[in-house]
């Protein structure tokens, strides 16, 4: 069905493998987006699954591609963060599988309005829900230069944020900062000159930052985790596929700690923090997708699949 939303989902064999997504279970696809993911699932299996999604226009997408499974499957407007009280109003205990692949779609980055893309002229939005109040508008306009500093630096991971904190914040004294084009300028003269001329565009690091701040990204995936590990029943998995280095950070710290018996100080005799064990890391390493894979869709080379066990 062409409902004209385009976004190849990525990892797509691993990602129906590592979950054993093979028999009746319930499945959650908390970024349900073009249903890439999602159809794959109801197809290879007998399975329901819920679909979530902040985008009110991805969920519609989602609902077309998926009708041809009727009943099998749920669509929820909320966050992923939220997967415990979800559940609860569908009167579900228990899931299979939690997949959950971060980020923005094609379709996001595409739509020249939503303001995700520095290539094309936009107002500042980048609000993945479009209800929610914060706007990427309000950080570039009214946060303090040391906060834009802390975004920039913290969740761009971007060396000059000093110096693209300052031009911004100087910049907006004689009029706010408006477009996406204007923003991608502002912090291209930023840089030093011998920075311009990267591989990568100048702002992207900077337009990373931006849109983790007003979607709030980082703490969501951690509480998804927290509220995954709650949701999965023993031998259920889940799956996380990022597509940055702070976000891979994350799981994989987040998936480690789950996996820990104790962490308790090395100086304790005893153990008294009463860990449990939630989690079986089954991904060492994470899994990324082959040449062949990105050659046919350039997005999935920055692709880490990472994937937990309960126990
Ligand atoms: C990379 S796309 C997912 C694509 C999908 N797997 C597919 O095959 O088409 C990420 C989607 O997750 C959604 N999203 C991001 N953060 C979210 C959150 N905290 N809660 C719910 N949905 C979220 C975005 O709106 C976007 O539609």
């Amino acid at each position: 069905m062409d409902t004209g939303f385009y976004h190849e989902p990525v990892l797509l064999k691993d990602v129906i493998d590592s979950l054993c997504i093979n028999k009746k279970g319930i499945y959650v696809d908390g970024t349900v987006g073009g249903a890439g993911h999602a159809q794959a699932i109801l197809q290879d299996t007998k399975g329901f699954l819920i679909g979530i999604d902040r985008d009110e226009e991805a969920l519609s997408i989602a609902a077309q591609k998926l009708a041809r499974f009727g009943s099998r499957k749920i669509l929820v407007k909320g966050n992923f963060a939220d997967l415990s009280d979800i559940l609860t109003k569908l009167n579900i205990e228990k899931v299979d599988a939690v997949l959950l692949d971060l980020g923005v779609s094609s379709h996001q980055l595409d739509a020249a309005e939503r303001g995700f893309s520095f290539s094309k002229e936009a107002p500042l939005d980048m609000r993945m829900d479009r209800c929610q109040r914060l706007t990427a508008y309000e950080i570039v306009n009214s946060f303090s230069q040391r906060e834009l500093e802390r975004i920039i630096r913290d969740y761009g991971e971007e060396r000059m944020a000093v110096r693209i904190a300052r031009t911004i914040t100087q910049t907006r004294k004689s009029s706010p900062v408006e477009t996406t084009v204007e923003l991608a300028a502002i912090v291209a003269g930023a840089m030093p000159p011998p920075l311009r001329r990267q591989q990568i565009h100048p702002a992207t690091r900077t337009f990373q930052a931006i849109r983790i701040a007003v979607n709030n990204e980082l703490d969501n995936v951690k509480k998804a985790i927290e509220a995954g590990i709650a949701a999965l029943k023993v031998g259920g998995r889940m799956g996380i596929i990022s597509f940055h280095s702070l976000e891979d950070r994350l799981v994989k710290n987040e998936f480690r700690n789950a996996q820990k018996s104790c962490v308790c100080p090395p100086d304790v005799p005893v153990c008294v923090c009463n860990k449990e064990v939630k989690l079986r890391v089954v991904t060492r390493k994470a899994i990324m997708p082959q040449q062949e894979e990105i050659n046919l869709n350039p997005r999935a080379r920055s692709a880490r699949l990472r994937v937990a066990e309960r126990v």
